[in-house]
């Protein structure tokens, strides 16, 4: 008989109430033009969040080091303090020009790891990245010609090539990438920011995207290696620095920059959680809409260990909220 447990707390349900308010507190800024405050006003309600969260956590994907992010810092100690001891990823405003343009898929993310298993990005910025859904996952190679592992990946999802959507960041980087897609003859979907939302939808059998190629964030690539662990799916990835200074200290460091990184290598552990809620509308998730009294939340949750999905809309009103939240949201 298989081995069973009594159900465990599920940290990603206390997590959404983080991704919630970041999000609620940031919509505001919705087309404003203004990508400082935006971010400001999510990563306020954010860290404020987190205090009421019961874990012992080390910021390693934040806001950057210290001395340039006074809050949500690398290192940053969050939490009530009580057990158990985790590793934080957070992205407040993940795409903070989507919101201050009021383009879609601006999303808040947020995840946890038990302690010293998540991926530390040190001095590297960007990462190449391939993400495929689950029948596709043993398939491809990061290095293979891009041909090569779309054609793979039509076949595992039994697919002609044409019928593929790729999303790509809409970045002159990516060039050269895109002209090999279009020559593979599969479609591409442009973003001009959003690589997370990207990965999500790559792994979610329901959205019209089927792989992620192309170059984005190194902390975004960690973000969604904490949701694929539960949603399925994988990405392969490797440092791909987009400056000599970035590139200079990764070597000084002594990273390897050909090792390919695999889901697992990003987040060592099952035990992962990851929640997401929409501020700007998307294919995604539905962004905040503020209803007068209110607003409503659409919110991704997901919990590796047990590959629980849940999707959350969520009604919040003013009139209670405000009685007692150290958050200004109406
Ligand atoms: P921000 O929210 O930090 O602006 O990141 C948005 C984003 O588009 C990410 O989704 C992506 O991984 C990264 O920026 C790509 O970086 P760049 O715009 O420098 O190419």
């Amino acid at each position: 008989m298989a081995p069973s447990e009594l159900p465990e707390r599920n940290l990603a349900l206390d997590l959404v109430r983080v991704t919630e308010a970041a999000a609620l507190a940031s919509a505001r800024w919705l087309g404003k033009g203004d990508k400082k405050s935006g971010d400001r006003s999510a990563v306020d309600a954010m860290r404020l969040s987190f205090n009421a969260l019961d874990v012992s956590g080390r910021v390693v994907i934040g806001e950057g080091e210290k001395d340039e992010a006074p809050m949500l810092y690398n290192g940053e100690e969050i939490g009530t303090g009580s057990p158990p001891k985790v590793d934080v990823a957070v992205d407040p405003v993940e795409g903070t020009k989507l919101l201050a343009y009021g383009r879609p898929n601006a999303i808040s993310v947020a995840g946890l790891a038990p302690s010293g298993s998540m991926y530390a990005p040190g001095a590297s910025y960007y990462m190449r990245k391939l993400v495929v859904p689950a029948p596709a996952k043993d398939s491809v190679e990061l290095n293979a010609p891009v041909r090569e592992n779309l054609t793979r990946v039509a076949a595992a999802l039994d697919k002609d090539v044409q019928d593929l959507v790729v999303f790509v960041l809409d970045k002159p980087r990516h060039e050269e990438l895109i002209s090999r897609i279009r020559e593979a003859g599969a479609r591409i979907q442009l973003h001009t920011d959003g690589d997370i939302a990207g990965a999500l939808m790559a792994v979610d059998p329901d959205s019209e995207v089927d792989v992620l190629l192309g170059t984005g964030g190194t902390p975004e690539g960690v973000l969604s290696a904490c949701a694929i662990k539960a949603l399925g799916g994988e990405m392969l990835c490797s440092l791909d620095p987009q400056k000599d200074r970035e590139r200079q200290a990764l070597l000084e460091q002594g990273v390897d920059l050909e090792q390919v990184l695999s889901t697992r290598d990003l987040i060592n552990s099952d035990d992962v959680y990851f929640a997401a809620t929409g501020i700007s509308a998307g294919g995604f998730l539905a962004g905040v809409r503020y209803t007068g009294s209110g607003a409503t939340t659409h919110s991704l949750v997901t919990r590796g260990k047990t590959g629980t999905i849940r999707r959350i809309e969520a009604t919040h009103s003013w009139d209670r909220l405000m009685r007692f939240s150290a958050v200004e949201y109406d």
